[in-house]
């Protein structure tokens, strides 16, 4: 393989068919782990010579489309000789709201949606992990307000969104990401554990989203709600969680209709497992945390590439975004065949280590 320039963090194309004008190529981002189909179209001498061809592609990387100017060199690899990122700025001097975003899926959010040009709300219950994501956000330079609160408190929410409002007078994306899981059996599980789950999983997306509504409506923004697979199929040993979830997106979907010629932006983005701190703070059967992840978090999904599914999902406005694809699997499968998920999903959650079912 030639040496071939870097740009913007891409290496280089791979072509994989040629033909005069047409050219199938495979991008490698070294900005995201996932290889990118791409079409470039030839526009000087198609001659397949060395060095000598001079084409355009359209990198359809998410969450970046991007233009880009190659030549081809040695044994089908090409080199960038430009590159413009289309939708670098799509989020530029739009307001989200990220509940949650001192860790995990929402820190991460907030990262991406501040590097796409957003004005990024965090909330989250303890302010000093609050303000460390706010100085990452700062020395990335994201303009930033951190507002620290419980979203289990109704009190807490109206906060949220009036604090928002004073400093940026507008909301364009809600993002209720804020929420805890449990692992217990229902029948030794305290109903404390399962009230919390939904206090902060239902009541805290319900809560701020009927604060945030106004602005939205206003500005026809997004309302997210970051659920599960769980939210789909019913997990052994989450009951309190995967019922918050079903929650959730029923209160989600029931909103998509209801507003449905008001412009508002509706989607339901169910991450599959991925690496955070959720498994740590999860509740056990008498309430208190687990302490430590009984899964390999190294095999998952990292919380980045969760957001930047989120942050292209948003931008596309999808009505839904399902991850992984153990995750898409469970959904699809739940659809068609219920009796025959519930037998594999049994069997792949006890062999959990101290799966309380077994
Ligand atoms: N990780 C996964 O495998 C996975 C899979 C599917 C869906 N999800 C969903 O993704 C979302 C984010 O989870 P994560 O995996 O990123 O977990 P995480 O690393 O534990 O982050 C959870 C965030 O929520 C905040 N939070 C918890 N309770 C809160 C409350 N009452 N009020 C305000 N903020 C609160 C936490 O901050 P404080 O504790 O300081 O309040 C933290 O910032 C959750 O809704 C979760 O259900 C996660």
């Amino acid at each position: 393989m030639v040496p071939v320039a870097s740009v913007g963090g891409w290496r280089p194309f791979l072509l994989v068919a040629r033909r005069t004008f047409l050219t199938s190529a495979f991008a490698y981002s070294t900005s995201t782990s996932w290889p990118v189909v791409t079409v470039a179209l030839t526009l000087a001498s198609p001659t397949g010579k060395d060095g000598a061809d001079v084409f355009f592609a359209v990198g359809q990387n998410s969450p970046k489309k991007e233009i880009f100017l190659l030549r081809n060199q040695k044994r089908s690899f090409v080199e960038v000789l430009w590159h413009v990122n289309l939708e670098k700025n799509h989020m530029k001097d739009k307001v989200i709201i990220i509940t949650g975003g001192s860790s995990g899926i929402g820190r991460a959010c907030a990262l991406a949606f501040g590097r796409a040009g957003g004005k990024i709300v965090i909330n989250g219950r303890n302010a000093q992990k609050l303000n460390e994501v706010g100085q990452e956000l700062s020395a990335a330079g994201i303009e930033y307000l951190a507002v620290p609160g419980d979203v289990s408190q109704e009190q807490d929410c109206r906060q949220l969104i009036e604090q928002t409002i004073t400093k940026y007078g507008r909301i364009d994306v809600m993002l209720n990401n804020a929420g805890i899981s449990m692992r217990a059996l229902f029948q030794d599980v305290d109903l404390d554990v399962i009230r919390q789950l939904m206090d902060i999983n239902f009541w805290g997306t319900v809560y701020c989203t009927k604060f945030a509504l106004p602005y939205l409506l206003q500005s026809k923004g997004s309302v997210i709600g970051v659920s599960s697979i769980a939210g789909y199929q019913g997990l052994p040993g989450r009951t309190g969680y995967s019922a918050s979830k079903f929650a959730m997106q029923g209160f989600l979907g029931a909103l998509r209709t209801e507003t449905l010629h008001q412009g508002l932006h509706v989607m339901v983005a169910c991450p599959g497992f991925t690496a955070s701190n959720i498994r740590n703070t999860a509740l056990a059967a008498d309430g208190s945390q687990q302490g430590e992840s009984p899964r390999d978090e190294a095999k998952m999904m990292t919380a980045e590439e969760v957001a930047d599914h989120i942050l292209k999902a948003t931008r596309q406005r999808k009505r839904d975004l399902v991850l992984t694809t153990q995750g898409k699997l469970a959904v699809l499968l739940g659809k068609f065949l219920p009796g025959l998920t519930d037998k594999l999903v049994y069997n792949q959650m006890k062999k959990e280590p101290n799966s309380p079912f077994n």
